[in-house]
């Protein structure tokens, strides 16, 4: 049996300092539509992404939050990877530098080149940037700043193990010269060549002055500089050293999907390390752009950041993938507004794409009664509609191989466009008015499902969900999960007889107005009415300890606490189940409002409220950490 042709992709591993943003959430969807399209192309994929845990700033902000970095990663980590199952991203494995399985490798490595001369002691002084985990030198530094995120930088002098970069230099050039898709898209080349040329120094590739990363093997004063051991997360998990048969079944990487940021360790440091471990280089890295937001880049500091969980369960995972793969224009940055994202929706999803199917469906179910006609005799503008298919398979499939993706979306689109105009031009509405037209109008329908079939195909790989929830309507596919792509490429596939029904619209129009509502509402709850010192005196705060806790049955979001003021015993409901176990709260005095109209929750009488902290994702409930007695006055 002939061996499947594989294709290895990668996203680079995110740092678990803190919760993924959209931004992140661009890189990974990209990589999966790549993934997709490659498997229903046939080849043995293997997607890969994970976490880059070890460095100072994981470090430093498990440190302020009074957490072991383990600890503290874990927590991300889950929520990492619950991202990645929402968004329904198809990774083959996930990668932690933290796990035994890489560290023994980073060790491996870092002892093979330094016992064959390219790893030497010397000593550092330079300007390191903790958030890049960067040292650069004066010359590089702007206005004093990190050249890269314009941060403060500090001048750190440590005995430190280097790396012998600046021999693989030549080396370097010469591949990128004789293999243009090496970095792709070919205006990030330049940039990556310039730097070479201005003259590679040697990598820092150790720290002594922070523990958490992996020791330098014969020398454990150091550990591991974190770009040096990230970067072989991608060999480490494919078994090198460890499972020849799987590492050498996919090493070389076909590409490595990465962002304009992190170029040059992907194609500089990244092939020079391969170069000195006599491996051969990733076939492709490529540098996607930003999604930046009107106000600049997305960041935790300017409190701008999108949380893309939020927007699935506003908007669902289809909607939103198709929209950050479409926004991102091949290599550029794009921007982000969620009511660019709503616009999108309805003018893509909603009216074009959702129309033509329902549309469809809604003309099969009057004129034939909810079962597929066969087509008939072709005619000219049928044979339009039939090259217009042809020519976007061609040209989506070109543009997948190219990953230039929001190329591929804009590509296959034209058939969404081309077969309304058909529906238009057509008026299958006259024709059922004539019975000897019956069998015309058969043949528009019919067509129209193929166009339909092979749409649904083309936007698989970037909308999963798709090809399975329009089957409800018009029943294209016998197994929407396993859509082959190169059955896009050819019409006349779909078999008459299909039932079709009536089913929900696939992407609702969403009223923008609901959107500013729901933003003037947010201002209005910033900025609320002022209240006088003796309003505010009538509500009654009072510390209350939980005596106990318990989830409310049939109620997924709602605990039961029972609490002590005082001499006073409690029941109150609160829906906090989602972020507090009943366990964690037992023992902790909270802030009661005590005056607070009894209300009945689920038919059980909760008498007050409990406050708690919310920034819309998290919630924090108040505590009292004191000793002051439950049944105490807060004001
Ligand atoms: N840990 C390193 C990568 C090591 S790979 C061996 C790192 N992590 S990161 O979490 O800071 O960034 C990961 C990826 O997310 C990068 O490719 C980065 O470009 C991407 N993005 C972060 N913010 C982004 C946007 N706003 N828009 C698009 N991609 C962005 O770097």
């Amino acid at each position: 049996m002939e061996e499947k042709k594989t294709y290895y992709i990668t996203t680079p591993i995110y740092y678990p300092s803190d919760n993924l943003h959209i931004g992140h959430a661009y890189t990974t969807v990209a990589g999966d539509c790549i993934a997709r399209f490659k498997r229903m192309q046939g080849y043995d994929v293997f997607y890969l992404t994970g976490t880059d845990e070890h460095g100072q700033k994981i470090e430093r902000v498990a440190r302020e939050k009074g957490m072991q970095p383990i600890k503290y990663i874990d927590k991300i980590v889950r929520n990492i990877r619950e991202l990645w199952k929402k968004m329904l991203i198809t990774n083959d494995d996930f990668i932690r530098t933290t796990e035994k399985r890489h560290e023994e490798v980073v060790k491996k490595i870092f002892q093979k080149v330094y016992d064959q001369g390219d790893i030497y002691i010397s000593e550092y002084e330079g300007w390191y940037c903790t958030p890049c985990e960067t040292f650069f030198t004066e010359r590089q530094l702007v206005d004093g700043n990190c050249p890269d995120c314009r941060r403060k930088v500090e001048m750190l002098k440590e005995e430190s193990y280097f790396f012998n970069m600046s021999k693989y230099a030549r080396r370097l050039l010469e591949h990128i010269d004789q293999n243009p898709q090496f970095i792709q898209p070919d205006s990030r080349r330049n940039e990556v060549v310039n730097f070479i040329k201005s003259g590679l120094e040697d990598l820092c590739v150790s720290r002594t002055t922070f523990r958490w990363g992996v020791p330098v093997p014969f020398n454990d004063k150091h550990v591991v500089y974190v770009w040096f051991d990230a970067l072989i997360n991608y060999l480490s998990a494919i078994g090198y050293g460890s499972d020849d048969v799987k590492f050498n079944k996919y090493w070389p990487a076909d590409v490595h999907l990465i962002g304009k940021d992190i170029l040059r360790f992907h194609a500089i440091i990244w092939p020079t390390i391969l170069m000195a471990i006599g491996l051969p280089l990733p076939k492709q890295v490529f540098g996607h752009g930003w999604l930046l937001l009107e106000g600049g880049k997305m960041s935790k500091s300017k409190g701008n950041v999108v949380d893309p969980v939020v927007l699935i369960d506003k908007y669902g995972v289809d909607a939103v993938r198709y929209y950050l793969v479409k926004e991102l224009s091949f290599g550029q940055d794009g921007y982000y507004s969620e009511e660019m994202l709503i616009n999108r929706i309805n003018s893509d999803l909603a009216n074009d794409l959702g129309n033509l199917i329902s549309r469809t469906a809604g003309m099969i179910i009057r004129y034939f009664g909810g079962v597929l006609p066969g087509g008939g005799k072709r005619e000219q503008i049928d044979e339009d509609l039939i090259g217009t298919a042809e020519q976007v398979y061609q040209e989506a499939t070109e543009k997948l191989e190219k990953l230039d993706l929001s190329g591929y979306l804009t590509a296959t689109m034209k058939l969404v466009s081309r077969a309304n105009k058909y529906i238009d031009e057509n008026e299958p509405w006259l024709l059922a008015r004539d019975e000897n037209k019956k069998n015309r109008l058969a043949s528009v329908m019919y067509n129209l499902a193929e166009s339909i079939r092979i749409v649904l195909i083309l936007l698989t790989p970037v909308m999963p969900t798709l090809a399975e929830r329009s089957n409800k309507q018009i029943k294209l596919f016998a197994d929407p999960n396993r859509l082959k792509w190169s059955e896009a490429g050819q019409w006349g596939l779909c078999k008459p007889g299909i039932e079709v029904s009536k089913g929900e619209p696939l992407f609702p129009r969403i009223d923008i107005k609901n959107l500013e509502e729901e933003q003037t509402g947010e201002e209005k709850k910033n900025q609320k009415e002022q209240v006088s010192i003796e309003e505010f005196a009538r509500i009654d705060l009072r510390v209350a300890e939980v005596t106990g806790c318990e989830k409310m049955e049939g109620a997924d979001k709602l605990l039961i606490l029972r609490l002590k003021v005082g001499d006073e015993e409690r029941t109150v409901v609160s829906g906090i189940a989602r972020h507090y176990q009943p366990q964690e709260l037992i023992g902790k005095k909270v802030v009661l409002v005590a005056n607070l109209k009894p209300a009945k929750l689920k038919g059980v009488l909760s008498e007050g409220m409990i406050l708690a902290a919310s920034d819309g994702r998290g919630i924090e409930v108040l505590t009292i950490q004191s000793e002051i007695a439950p049944g105490s006055r807060v004001s």
